[in-house]
């Protein structure tokens, strides 16, 4: 007999036939007639009720082994089950105890426990009620993604991870090198000779896969990056991770329009994915983390998203009367404060922030005809701020030089991405979604930290 999953079993077992699942015991209520057991396979939100009656072999045995934590395999027979909520449970005819958790160490008992205290706990928090709802909702959101672009014509793109070249121009990138830290070799000049490392020059993790995707919509026309990406920056908080996936389309003979237009389309597309798959666990978060999550849900599936340009919302700021914390004013960077006012109070909805000061931004976005802003579009969202940060790119040769140098970069390091401009230049826009901000945002979580298996921040890299 083979086993089965306690999702499909609670949601099309039938009373009166056979079944075996093999999962983690929750909880045991011991009665003077018989047992519960609670048991959670991380296949959904539910645990399968499972009645252990004494005259089980070695009851009492299997009584005290079947604590919180430990791994079991039980047969029995599916019956109707008399309890509410649950149309099925389990009478075990066998049990097999796999691994026990003794129940004075096992660092999972049954209270609640904080999500600062599960993040000491990487290895074991992923056998909770939140952190089970967790990633079942991060992977339905990664197929969606998939199932997006894919039935739209895009490929799917593999941009390296390993790179010498800067996509954002920020200088936020982890050094990579196989140089042995405690002797390094020197140039007669005192520097570090990189022409002894493993590539023969300097090399980073990517901060960005945008640049080796351009150079595939240059010749696929739509493509799609969704891999990890890393940033060096020191900012510690509840939205930055040092490692976190991304999401990157790019599309050929395409402006900041079209590229608006995708951006609006895909996030309607995956919240309604995420609804339709994971309905239980979206009815957890909204229940238990944020009690938004769904109207929220409802709310950018149906109402289309605000678009106002930089300028527009730099007026709507300083017309506020909010006291924020940084200064408003034309030519600098929108904080996460303003973003969040912007999305949650003024508009009460996504909004889309176009054409932002040249100054601002990244060397590759298009200039516009003012000469002072550029093709840019950031998508911002309540609770969470931006989500989306994309351009329409500037595909004029001299422009584009001109642009690079005055950023103080290399162009020698930018010849091929130059090269496009050279041969075959088009009109081209893309975005890039960070993919653990669009999970923070679906679920309702505080702190991005807890929307990611593994998180890597300043100072912690454990598990
Ligand atoms: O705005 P960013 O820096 O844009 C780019 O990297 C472009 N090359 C994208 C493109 O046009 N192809 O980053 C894009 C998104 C942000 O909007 C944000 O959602 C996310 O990536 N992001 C982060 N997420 C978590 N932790 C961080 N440290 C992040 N930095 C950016
Ligand atoms: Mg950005």
């Amino acid at each position: 007999m083979t086993c089965q999953t306690i999702a499909a079993l609670l949601a099309t077992g039938r009373p009166d036939t056979p079944a075996t699942i093999q999962g983690w015991v929750r909880t045991r209520r011991e009665l003077k007639e018989f047992t519960f057991v609670e048991v959670n396979d991380g296949t959904c939100l539910a645990n399968l009720q499972v009645v252990i009656n004494p005259s089980l072999a070695n009851y009492r045995q299997l009584v005290d082994g079947l604590g919180t934590g430990t791994a079991v395999e039980i047969q029995g027979q599916l019956v109707a089950s008399p309890a509410k909520g649950q149309r099925v449970e389990l009478q075990a005819t066998q049990v097999t105890l796999y691994g026990t958790a003794d129940p004075e160490t096992y660092p999972l008992q049954k209270k609640r426990h904080s999500f600062e205290f599960l993040r000491t706990l990487g290895h074991l928090r992923p056998r909770t009620n939140s952190f089970g709802a967790m990633f079942r909702v991060r992977n339905a959101c990664a197929a969606a993604v998939h199932r997006f672009f894919q039935e739209r014509g895009f490929l799917w793109v593999h941009t390296p991870i390993l790179t010498a070249s800067d996509c954002e121009g920020a200088g936020e990138m982890f050094t990579v090198t196989s140089l042995d830290l405690d002797h390094l070799p020197y140039t007669p000049a005192g520097r570090v000779d990189y022409q002894q490392d493993f590539f023969g020059r300097p090399a980073y993790l990517t901060v960005s896969g945008q640049l080796e995707a351009e150079i595939m919509a240059l010749a696929l026309s739509r493509v799609y990056t969704f891999g990890p990406t890393f940033r060096a920056e020191k900012s510690n908080t509840s939205r930055h991770l040092a490692e976190f996936w991304m999401i990157e389309p790019e599309m050929a003979f395409c402006d900041l329009h079209g590229d608006m237009d995708l951006a609006e389309a895909f996030l309607k597309f995956v919240f309604q994915a995420v609804l339709d798959h994971c309905p239980e666990d979206m009815a957890f978060f909204n229940q238990r983390i944020d009690p938004t999550v769904l109207a929220t849900a409802e709310q950018i599936i149906q109402t289309p998203f605000e678009r106002i340009t930089y300028t527009d919302a730099i007026r709507h700021l300083q017309n506020a009367n909010h006291p924020f914390e940084y200064p408003v004013e034309w030519g600098l960077d929108l904080q996460s404060e303003h973003e969040r006012y912007l999305a949650e109070v003024l508009f009460q909805r996504p909004v889309i922030v176009t054409d932002y000061p040249v100054g601002i931004k990244a060397f590759y976005m298009r200039l516009n005809d003012d000469e002072q802003t550029v093709a840019a579009m950031d998508v911002l969202v309540p609770r969470v701020g931006e989500i989306i940060g994309g351009s329409q790119r500037e595909e004029r040769l001299n422009v584009l030089e001109r642009r690079i140098q005055g950023q103080g970069l290399a162009l020698d390091n930018y010849w091929w991405y130059l090269d496009l401009r050279r041969y075959g230049s088009v009109p081209h826009a893309g975005f890039g979604l960070g993919f653990e901000r669009l999970v923070q945002f679906l679920t309702g979580m505080g702190n991005i930290r807890d929307v990611i298996p593994f998180p890597r921040t300043p100072d912690s890299i454990d598990f």
